[in-house]
């Protein structure tokens, strides 16, 4: 597994206003697009393309573009969708689809809820996105849900992780093609599962409590 941290001074800016909890939605949300632009261009980097030659108005050139299957976005329910905008404005021909998790409140353990994915990945690329590597419970089911289809590569976005939450996703997904592209890492977690210092439930400052 990669970890990349995207160490750019506008990511740790808008990062600190996203942490302020006093930054209101209607900002929230727009800072959150703007930032999953920025790190998605970081987690593209391995995007898979093709040779292609182009015709100039002076000669021919030779270039890339992105190879067939094209691939998928991921967004994670609910607080994922805050982060699709930004990465399809980036890589507009990618395909989407979503992925409900939520915790089972019995086993404690994540369970999906809602799934629209075509049934086959085989060769696919997937970008995954989810705002909050706290646990890494979801992301981690997540990602394991995406191999079981047939993905050959899974990037995860994320705007903020956890050390406790990276730890376990590295032991659960040991040797498989797995890239994680953060904003950044955090101290830890509380005992309620929230990162610190973090941002708060991602979601909830997304779309209000509901
Ligand atoms: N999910 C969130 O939205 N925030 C956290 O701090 C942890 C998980």
């Amino acid at each position: 597994m990669r970890v990349h941290v995207a160490d750019h001074p506008l990511i740790t800016h808008k990062l600190t206003v996203l942490r302020d909890k006093n930054t209101p939605s209607p900002i929230f949300r727009s800072l959150v697009e703007e930032l999953m632009t920025l790190l998605a261009y970081e987690g593209t980097r391995g995007v898979r393309v093709e040779d292609v030659t182009v015709q100039t108005p002076v000669s021919e050139a030779r270039g890339v573009q992105i190879s067939d299957p094209k691939p998928l976005v991921v967004p994670i329910l609910r607080a994922g969708l805050g982060m699709l905008e930004g990465m399809v404005k980036l890589l507009p021909t990618a395909e989407v689809g979503f992925l409900g998790m939520a915790r089972n409140e019995e086993t404690l353990q994540p369970a999906t809820y809602a799934e629209r994915l075509p049934d086959d990945l085989s060769d696919r690329q997937c970008f995954v996105l989810d705002p909050m590597l706290a646990t890494g419970g979801s992301l981690i089911a997540a990602i394991q849900f995406l191999f079981d289809r047939g993905a050959v590569d899974v990037t995860a976005i994320c705007i903020l992780a956890a050390p406790e939450g990276l730890a376990a996703v590295e032991k659960a997904l040991e040797g498989r093609e797995v890239t994680i592209v953060l904003g950044a890492v955090d101290d830890k977690l509380d005992e309620h599962g929230y990162i610190v210092p973090g941002l708060g439930d991602a979601g909830d400052r997304l779309y209000g409590l509901v």
